[in-house]
């Protein structure tokens, strides 16, 4: 009988995996990835492919995925010490705790929430990653006019998060045109490729002097 052991990470991928010292304690870009640099954020990378790509475009930005699923979190690891991206952290853990207590404050440049859980049903709605709270997190992790990029497949979702933006303080929603060369994710390949539209916010922190503008 042959055990199904996941195989150990290699040394270089273990570089890439993010274990904090404390998780109650705030880090900060240069204990992440020890060196500075602006620091973006993609919760929910899932297996990837966008985080990757983002990576290799801009060597000079520190990227920063965050997956509560262990297998993802390994392929993603493998594959970037495999394309030698020392830009790249992986962190094992959820969302909301994440950027609640770990993230630096007013450090990100970009947080991406890209195609999270719909949970269409009435009653785990409550599961939904995007709600107050979470977008209150991220705005007090981004620096000044950072920006917050989200993006679904799911009609009644988006519906649900332009009423969470609708109420939220401190931020302004911005254009995001087309661009044929942004790096698409794993699942937005999947709906591209099935048809399906594609709903997209994109929100800017509004500098700490303008704390009680509200989404126009
Ligand atoms: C639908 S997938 C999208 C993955 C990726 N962003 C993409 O677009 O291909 C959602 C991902 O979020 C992860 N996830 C869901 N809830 C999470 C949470 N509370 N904290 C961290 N990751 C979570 C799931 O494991 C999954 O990989």
């Amino acid at each position: 009988m042959s055990l199904d052991r996941p195989k150990p990470l290699s040394p270089e991928a273990s570089q890439i995996l993010w274990k904090p010292e404390s998780i109650l304690e705030r880090s900060s870009t240069e204990a992440i990835f020890r060196r500075s640099g602006p620091l973006e954020v993609d919760f929910g990378c899932g297996e990837g492919a966008f985080l990757l790509a983002m990576a290799a475009r801009f060597p000079e930005r520190n990227f920063l995925g965050t997956e509560r699923l262990v297998g993802r979190v390994e392929k993603v690891c493998s594959k970037a010490a495999r394309l030698g991206l020392s830009n790249v952290r992986l962190l094992q853990l959820e969302n909301l705790y994440t950027v609640r207590f770990l993230i630096p404050r007013d450090a990100v440049s970009i947080a991406y929430v890209s195609f999270p859980d719909p949970w269409p049903k009435r009653a785990h709605q409550a599961r939904r990653l995007v709600q107050d709270d979470f977008l209150e997190e991220v705005r007090l992790s981004l620096m000044s006019e950072g920006e917050l990029r989200l993006k679904t497949d799911d009609l009644p979702y988006f519906q649900w998060m332009e009423k969470v933006i609708a109420r939220a303080k401190g931020w302004e929603r911005i254009d995001w045109p087309d661009d044929p060369s942004y790096p698409i994710t794993n699942f937005e390949a999947r709906f591209l490729a099935q048809g399906l539209p594609i709903h997209k916010a994109r929100l800017r922190k509004l500098p700490e002097s303008m704390p009680s503008g509200t989404v126009s």
